[in-house]
């Protein structure tokens, strides 16, 4: 398929429904807070489905509220799919998986347009809880859909806010009736942007990902003695406050020595009783180490457990951990991989091969299908903030290479 014979996405009109999406949910400080199963998720979701209604889809909505819009192919084959999420953390931008669900969209409405028909029906995905931010693990919705975890356990997920996954999917109307799963595509693509910097200091436009780093989520505990800030001695304390920061040291001390691609964040932290003049008896925390290594992510797991471990006897504190989220690395499928070259290559760019240091839902359907994605700029490689952009021209190639590797998956 050359660079001449398929149709061309309508990048304003993408750019627009990426516009529309992002004022849900939008924030005075103009980021986007659709946190999973959430009010502001469930109009969200409201809105892309009358999207896909619009344009001709028939929408399934499985017992995870994953949804999905199929077009109707020529023949009567498992369908080619993309998509990705719109659940957002709590200070999303308005790219981060709105970018890969409404490309989708795009697709369909530029084929309809066109009046061309695929041999393969095209579905679009809108996938649960990729963010993990408020249910955990990430990529809840994809893990169901691929048999990683089964609907009850998910049903039972107890979020940040003590409120239960089913009964939250439930009261925002999108629990479904369909096994998740029972669509296996013939293959998977997803278009994301790719949150890091490296296109953007490149200076280059589109990427294809080949494979997805190993993320490991705990949520730990130290515990120690709550006792008067003024009057106790420094030599008696069992300060679980400060346990907690000689953690987070660690941890980053940890990820420069391991060095390549090991990361290690501590997002989230609570003091009880979190009172100014009172020494903290408890510090709960989350730790995310990622590598795309699996062995050095084992390493850096037990280093930490072997740090909190000495930490507790040196501090007199007890420590605990709970496992959030565990996923190894992934490679992508080759030939999906190149097909998104060629694709990028008769849109006249070059594309390099590229890791995706976020967790994706593509990591989930590579264990039911031939899968893959597609990377586009963002610019200062910012995400997870307000201030997360993509430039209208690389939203429209992203979609227009898309649209030329779904097609040639299409064929049967
Ligand atoms: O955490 C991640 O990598 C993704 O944004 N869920
Ligand atoms: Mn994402
Ligand atoms: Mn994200």
């Amino acid at each position: 398929m050359n660079s001449v014979d398929f149709p061309r996405v309508d990048g304003g009109r993408l750019m627009e429904r990426i516009e529309t999406l992002g004022r849900v949910g939008m924030k005075a400080d103009g980021s986007c807070c659709r946190l999973a199963l959430s009010d502001e998720d469930k109009l969200g979701r409201d809105l892309v489905v009358s999207w896909m209604r619009e344009l001709g889809l028939e929408v399934r909505i499985d017992k995870v509220g994953n949804i999905i819009g199929l077009r109707k192919g020529i023949k009567d084959l498992p369908p080619v799919m993309t998509g990705s999420h719109i659940d957002t953390v709590g200070t999303g931008g308005k790219f981060d998986g709105n970018l890969g669900v409404l490309a989708g969209l795009e697709l369909v409405h530029t084929l309809n347009d066109a009046g061309v028909e695929t041999d393969r029906p095209l579905a679009v995905a809108v996938f649960t809880d990729e963010e993990g931010a408020r249910f955990q693990p990430d990529m809840l919705g994809s893990l169901v859909y691929a048999g990683g975890m089964g609907v009850e356990e998910a049903l039972a997920v107890r979020g940040i806010d003590g409120k239960l996954f089913g009964e939250e999917l439930a009261r925002i109307g999108y629990a479904g009736t369909m096994e998740p799963g029972t669509l296996v595509p013939s293959a998977f693509v997803e278009l994301h942007i790719e949150q890091g910097p490296v296109l953007d200091q490149a200076g280059e436009s589109v990427a294809a990902v080949h494979n997805l780093q190993g993320i490991s989520w705990q949520e730990v505990t130290v515990s120690g003695k709550a006792n008067h800030a003024g009057t106790t001695p420094m030599s008696m304390r069992h300060d679980a406050g400060y346990g907690a920061a000689r953690t987070i040291c660690f941890a980053r001390e940890l990820a420069l020595e391991l060095g390549g691609t090991q990361v290690a964040t501590v997002g989230s932290m609570r003091f009880e009783p979190n009172l100014v003049n009172v020494i903290p008896r408890q510090a709960t925390f989350t730790v995310d180490l990622r590598n795309t290594d699996e062995a050095t992510l084992k390493e850096a797991e037990s280093r930490l457990a072997a740090f909190l471990h000495m930490l507790a006897e040196e501090q007199g504190l007890e420590t605990s951990s709970r496992r959030l989220a565990r996923f190894e690395p992934v490679e992508f499928d080759r030939k999906v991989v190149s097909i998104i070259e060629e694709s990028a290559a008769a849109m006249g760019h070059k594309c390099r091969r590229i890791t995706s240091g976020a967790g994706q839902d593509a990591q989930m359907l590579a264990r039911i299908c031939p899968t893959a994605m597609i990377f586009v700029p963002s610019v200062g490689g910012i995400s997870h903030n307000p201030t997360e952009l993509t430039r209208p021209e690389h939203v429209e190639l992203g979609a227009n290479v898309l649209l030329g590797t779904m097609l040639r998956l299409s064929k049967a």
